[in-house]
């Protein structure tokens, strides 16, 4: 229960937000599309000419016993279909039996362009995720997508904003905030049904709503997530003059040795 507790306070710090409002140690920032390693907390690399920045995010990194390092690889533009990232999430976390439920950080993908609007300002959210994991022994996680909005522009850090998340695959039996009764289902999205779990960071105040398929998403993700904002406007939980403020995609941690390799691609469509 203690730790149950504990994961629900944490989780909702991985908001990059959190830490550009409240910077508590000096990041190493670059900015390029050289190939990169990032195995600080907070270590970044903002993608020049790309709507995206690669980011390694340690809130707990007084709790993480090893190492943690999100790469980033290349961008890819296709032909034809919307640019990738191709990135990696190379987690070697010792199981610690007393921390087994906290989660350590969040490796992630995070937009940088055509944020701060309304729903109903966007048209879609063009995503594609794919990844592999390879772990060599009993890994705990996840991999997801993670929006912020609120009804004031720019808000990320009120107990007025709330935070989103699709998750698309977890192992090693992590839960959401709010586990227990799914407070809604949503019958078809993606291809599959999910439930809806809800409830409250206790540590900032901040509702979180997360969403888990029925049926896992094995190593591929292609959609709209704008469907997925509607989803939650039809159940009344925000409006279509919400503000969409912050969006990622990424992986959370508990423990491990994995590597995720993964390409994504996605970006916020204006109407
Ligand atoms: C999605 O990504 C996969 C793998 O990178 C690629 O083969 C596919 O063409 C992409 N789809 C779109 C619509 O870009
Ligand atoms: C990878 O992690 C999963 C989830 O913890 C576990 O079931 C599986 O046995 C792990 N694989 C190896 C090789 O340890
Ligand atoms: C939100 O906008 C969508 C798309 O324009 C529309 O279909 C839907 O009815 C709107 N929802 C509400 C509650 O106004
Ligand atoms: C992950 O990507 C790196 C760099 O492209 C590659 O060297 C490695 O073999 C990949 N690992 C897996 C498990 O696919």
């Amino acid at each position: 229960m203690f730790y149950l507790l504990q994961v629900i306070g944490f989780l909702a710090l991985l908001h990059p937000a959190f830490n550009f409002a409240f910077p508590q140690f000096p990041p190493r920032e670059t900015t390029s599309l050289v190939p990169s390693d990032h195995c600080g907390n907070q270590d970044y690399t903002i993608l020049s000419g790309t709507p995206w920045i690669v980011y390694n995010m340690l809130y707990n990194a007084d709790l993480l016993v090893g190492t943690q390092c999100t790469n980033f690889q290349s961008v890819e533009t296709p032909a034809i279909g919307n640019p990738e990232v191709a990135w990696s999430s190379v987690t070697d976390i010792e199981y610690v039996e007393s921390t087994d439920n906290v989660p350590k950080g969040y490796s992630f993908v995070g937009l940088t362009q055509n944020l701060e609007t309304t729903i109903s300002a966007i048209s879609s959210i063009p995503a594609n995720y794919s990844w592999t994991r390879t772990n060599t022994t009993a890994f705990k996680g996840n991999i997801c997508f993670d929006f912020m909005t609120s009804d004031t522009k720019g808000d990320s850090t009120s107990t007025s904003a709330q935070e989103l998340m699709l998750w698309l695959q977890y192992e090693g039996g992590q839960l959401p905030i709010g586990w227990g009764d799914a407070t809604a289902t949503i019958d078809s999205l993606f291809g599959t049904s999910w439930k809806l779990y809800e409830g409250q960071n206790t540590d900032t105040g901040i509702t979180v709503h997360s969403m888990l398929p029925d049926k896992q998403f094995d190593g591929s993700f292609e959609g709209d997530l704008k469907e997925w904002l509607a989803a939650l406007v039809t159940l009344g939980k925000f409006t279509n003059g919400t503000y969409v403020n912050v969006g990622n995609a990424g992986t959370e941690f508990f423990y491990g040795n994995s590597v995720m390799n993964a390409t994504l691609g996605l970006q916020i469509e204006l109407s």
